[in-house]
């Protein structure tokens, strides 16, 4: 079994040097070359996180790797390859085709995984490995291997949506960052944040999914007794876009360092929702933040809070703490 995963992971290995052998030294990888040059992407990045280009063709990677001894079942196996019927017979094509390939590496930087970017438009964006015997994508973080180190330094997580965020921030100097691929987090992806460090700043895109994202993330990081901070992105901007457009040291000293803490960041969003220049919404807005406050572990958090919203609603501090005691009590 030891073996035949040590095969598997072989294949991935191979496969990976041959598309990063063709996107940096091949004709084949010119255009691919050309779009990460655009996206402002060095070549040295390229290098170090093993970027890789599949040509766009059905059968380039299939014949490639049976040369070098990887049967159809392994290829499969590790979904390299898909197959299909064809008069009967099974006939087998790669599955990346056309594709900016990006490894996804395991705690010893052994290749398990591909996310695939399409050039410029066209569906699906991105195209990951299936679920494989080496890949469980609910309890895999993106470039922990490498971020691990400066991760337990620097005593903080910084958490992106993708692939192009974490290269990017990487590139500005963030050796910090992981990102969830995609799907929304999940208990054992901030299990395993939580054993290399408590603090996490979630900097998801700056769109409506990436705000539901963070809601829900904040959450499911708070479970597993992270402290909490958001980094927050000019509207509609991700952290990639950020950095090109901003560079590299305003993206760390104005959205990292100045990452709000959670109940901030719930208080703030939650405006959004009211009219506050309305004298009943502001009364409903209170109520809100009273209710988000009271939900507050420790004393001495609730009565900063509560003071903060003392002073900007001009309200007393004692009403607001009578109200989030009837809170409180409604709860228990
Ligand atoms: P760029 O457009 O290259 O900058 O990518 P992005 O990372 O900004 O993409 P986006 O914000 O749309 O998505 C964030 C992450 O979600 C990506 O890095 C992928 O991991 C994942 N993702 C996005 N689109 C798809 C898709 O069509 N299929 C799958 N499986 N994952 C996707
Ligand atoms: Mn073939
Ligand atoms: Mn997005
Ligand atoms: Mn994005
Ligand atoms: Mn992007």
């Amino acid at each position: 079994e030891e073996r035949h995963r040590l095969h598997l992971l072989q294949a991935m290995d191979l496969a990976g040097r041959l598309y990063h052998h063709l996107l940096t030294e091949t004709d084949h990888g010119k255009e691919a070359r050309e779009y990460l040059r655009e996206r402002g992407i060095l070549p040295e990045t390229m290098a170090q996180f093993q970027i890789g280009y599949a040509p766009d063709s059905y059968h380039f990677l299939h014949p490639f790797m049976k040369r070098r001894g990887f049967s159809e079942e392994v290829l499969a196996e590790v979904g390299l390859i898909s197959e299909r019927e064809r008069r009967g017979k099974p006939s087998y094509f790669d599955r990346f085709r056309g594709r900016i390939m990006f490894p996804i590496q395991d705690s010893q930087g052994r290749v398990i995984a591909f996310g695939a970017r399409i050039l410029g438009d066209g569906r699906p964006k991105y195209l990951n490995s299936p679920e494989t015997t080496l890949f469980h994508k609910s309890h895999f973080l993106y470039n922990l291997h490498r971020a691990r180190k400066g991760i337990r330094t620097k005593e903080q997580a910084v958490l992106f949506e993708g692939y192009m965020d974490v290269i990017a921030a990487w590139q500005a100097g963030l050796t910090t960052g992981v990102a969830t691929l995609g799907t929304a987090l999940t208990d054992s992806q901030a299990r395993v944040i939580r054993r290399n460090t408590e603090e996490v700043v979630i900097c998801y895109d700056s769109d409506s999914a990436g705000f539901s994202a963070t809601v829900r993330g904040m959450d499911v990081l708070k479970q597993a007794e992270c402290i909490v901070k958001v980094a927050q992105l000019p509207d509609g901007m991700d952290p990639d876009d950020y950095i090109r457009v901003r560079g590299a040291d305003a993206f760390q000293s104005e959205v990292i360092a100045q990452a709000v803490p959670f109940t901030a960041f719930k208080l703030e969003s939650l405006k959004k929702e009211f009219n506050l220049r309305d004298t009943d919404d502001r009364m409903s807005y209170l109520n809100q933040a009273v209710n988000i406050v009271a939900e507050l572990p420790h004393a001495i958090e609730r009565d900063h809070y509560l003071r903060r919203l003392s002073e900007e609603f001009r309200v007393s501090l004692d009403a607001l703490k009578q109200e989030q005691r009837v809170v409180a009590s409604k709860k228990r």
